[in-house]
């Protein structure tokens, strides 16, 4: 791409961001850890439910030490209504590691950026640039939209390829003048015209450089991206009963997968079975049950394991509980398929 069109780009990004930028509260100053904080709630949450929330977080947690020295569930709290508390807690990790690490004062280079808890490539070079004036670039979901129609790039945004065009088109146009007004022109023309449906190319101030329109191609770039390849999780579970028929079951933990269902006793993830084997303290052999399930971005393969001798002690050992009749239990879904089969499979047996 010739350095005098991307200057041309440029100029027009800046101008449009000058005429045309919102009102908005994260945009009244060029303090880092309000910057920060935007950034963070803005990644997975509408413009307009940041602005709701943002100033209430801004006057309970003012700066990086008042946030540092708060405890993680009032930080969650004053998250509320905004999602995603991960990001909560990862600000808060963050924050504290500026207070240990960096004297309370926000590094303002994009690579120590990144070294922080939750903040990654796209939040550093926010910070970098529209806190520190850093000529680092930006990427995200409406800067690709921008850029693969205005470079005519024909890579899905999130493939290899895809990313390492746009990080370098973003790279180049961010050396100049005001890096941080020039990042948020970008994302400004994805959310105000250049949007993914019916974008306004009539007013759109940089339609005499954009290669989607030359070629009559506005509503096929970007290309979709691939879904995301499926996880497989194995979880292996002990099938056991006590002599009067009845079967062992546990109450599953309140939080994560499941959370507060029943199920035979269970082990996840890639050693799952050797897990179970080490809480058992003895050797497991499968049942000849195993089962498939679908989770919303994972495929599940259950098995089901008995123990290779008797074990009077293990139900005790492990707190479960005899239920008699295991379906009338509040099961998982996936345990729900597993002592049906195994149950199935029992009656079948000679
Ligand atoms: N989305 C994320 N950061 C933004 C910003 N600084 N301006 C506009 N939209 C954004």
């Amino acid at each position: 791409m010739d350095l005098s069109e991307i200057k041309k780009i440029r100029e027009k990004f800046l101008a449009f961001y000058e005429a045309s930028k919102r009102v908005l509260p994260w945009r009244r100053n060029q303090d880092p850890y309000a910057i920060w904080v935007s950034e963070i709630m803005l990644q997975q949450t509408q413009v307009d439910t940041v602005m709701k929330r943002y100033d209430a977080f801004l006057e309970r947690f003012p700066t990086v030490q008042a946030l540092a020295e708060a405890e993680e569930l009032s930080v969650c709290e004053a998250w509320a209504g905004l999602g995603y508390y991960r990001r909560a807690r990862l600000l808060h990790r963050g924050a504290r590691a500026v207070v240990e690490e960096y004297q309370g004062v926000i590094p303002g280079d994009a690579l120590t950026l990144q070294t922080l808890p939750g903040i990654g490539r796209y939040t550093a070079g926010a910070i970098a640039s529209i806190a520190f004036k850093q000529r680092a670039p930006l990427v995200d979901g409406n800067v690709e939209r921008v850029l693969c129609r205005i470079f005519l790039i024909d890579d899905a945004p999130k493939s290899s390829a895809g990313q390492k065009k746009l990080w370098a088109l973003a790279e180049a146009l961010v050396q100049g003048e005001r890096p941080g007004d020039l990042n948020q022109s970008l994302m400004e023309l994805g959310a105000l015209i250049c949007t993914p449906k019916q974008p306004q190319c009539t007013v759109c101030p940089l339609r005499m450089h954009c290669g989607a329109l030359a070629n009559d191609r506005v509503n096929e770039l970007p290309v979709p991206n691939p879904p995301p390849k499926r996880q497989i999780l194995e979880v292996a579970y002990l099938w056991l009963s006590a002599s009067d028929g009845r079967v062992y079951l546990r109450q599953r933990g309140l939080e994560g997968l499941w959370a507060g269902l029943w199920e035979p006793y269970s082990c996840e993830g890639k050693t799952a079975h050797a897990e179970l084997m080490e809480q058992c303290g003895c050797d497991l052999v499968s049942s000849g049950i195993s089962v498939s399930h679908q989770l919303t971005h994972r495929d599940v393969r259950a098995t089901v394991y008995v123990p290779t001798k008797k074990k009077n002690s293990l139900a005790r050992r492990l707190a479960l509980h005899a239920v008699v009749d295991p379906l009338a239990a509040p099961l998982s879904a996936l345990a729900r398929k597993v002592v049906m089969a195994q149950v199935a499979a029992q009656l079948a047996a000679p």
